[in-house]
C-alpha cells in the first residue's frame, strides 16, 4: 500500500491512524534518508498512543521508552551512525518479543537480524519538500492484518 501525505499535519494524522490499530507487540521499521520524516511520523504515532511528553529523536540515547495507553509502552530506537549495536542488541531482542511494547525503529539495518520477520516496514520518500510517499509493506500475517486495518 502506498500513502501520499501533503504536509506534516497529514503525516501526523497518518501516525495517529496507525496508532489507533496497534494492540501491542508490533514492530514498525522506518526506512528513509535523513529528513525523510521518520521521527515526525513517530511523533504522530506517539501522540495517537497518548504520549504527553515531547518525543525527541533518540539519536544520542539510541532508545527511548514511553508509557502509553492500555498499559502498553512505545519503544523508539534510532541506530543512526552506530556501527555496532553492542549490548543494545540484547535489549532490542527482548523488547521486540514483549507483547506490551510497540517498537519503532529508525536506521535499523544493523539490527535487521534481530527484528522479527513479521514487521511492518514503512519506507518514506520525499517527492517534494512538503510531500511524502509512504510505502507500507507487511512481512508476515500479523503485519498484514495491521496493514489491512489501516
Ligand atoms: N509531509 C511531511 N512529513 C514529514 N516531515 C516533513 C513533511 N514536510 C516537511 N517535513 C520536514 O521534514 C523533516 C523530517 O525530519 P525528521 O526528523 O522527521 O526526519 P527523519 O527521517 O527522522 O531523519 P533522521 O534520519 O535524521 O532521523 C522535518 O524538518 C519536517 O518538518
Ligand atoms: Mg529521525
Amino acid at each position: 500500500m502506498i500513502i501520499e501525505v501533503k504536509s506534516i499535519i497529514e503525516m501526523n494524522a497518518f501516525g495517529k491512524r496507525l496508532a489507533g490499530v496497534l494492540h501491542g507487540g508490533e514492530v514498525i521499521e522506518l526506512i528513509g534518508d535523513v529528513g525523510a520524516g521518520k521521527t515526525t511520523l513517530t511523533k504522530g504515532i506517539a501522540e495517537g498512543l497518548g504520549v504527553q511528553e515531547e518525543v525527541q529523536s533518540p539519536s544520542f540515547t539510541i532508545s527511548r521508552v514511553y508509557p502509553v495507553r492500555d498499559g502498553l509502552h512505545l519503544a523508539h530506537y534510532d541506530f543512526y551512525r552506530l556501527n555496532d549495536a553492542g549490548i543494545m542488541k540484547q535489549e532490542l531482542d527482548e523488547v521486540v518479543k514483549d507483547q506490551t511494547t510497540i517498537t519503532v525503529v529508525e536506521w535499523g539495518s544493523i539490527v535487521s537480524g534481530i527484528l522479527p520477520t513479521d514487521r511492518l516496514t514503512l519506507t518514506i520518500v520525499p517527492p517534494t519538500e512538503q510531500t511524502r510517499r509512504i510505502i507500507v509493506e507487511a512481512h508476515g500475517p500479523r503485519s498484514q492484518k495491521l496493514e489491512a486495518s489501516l
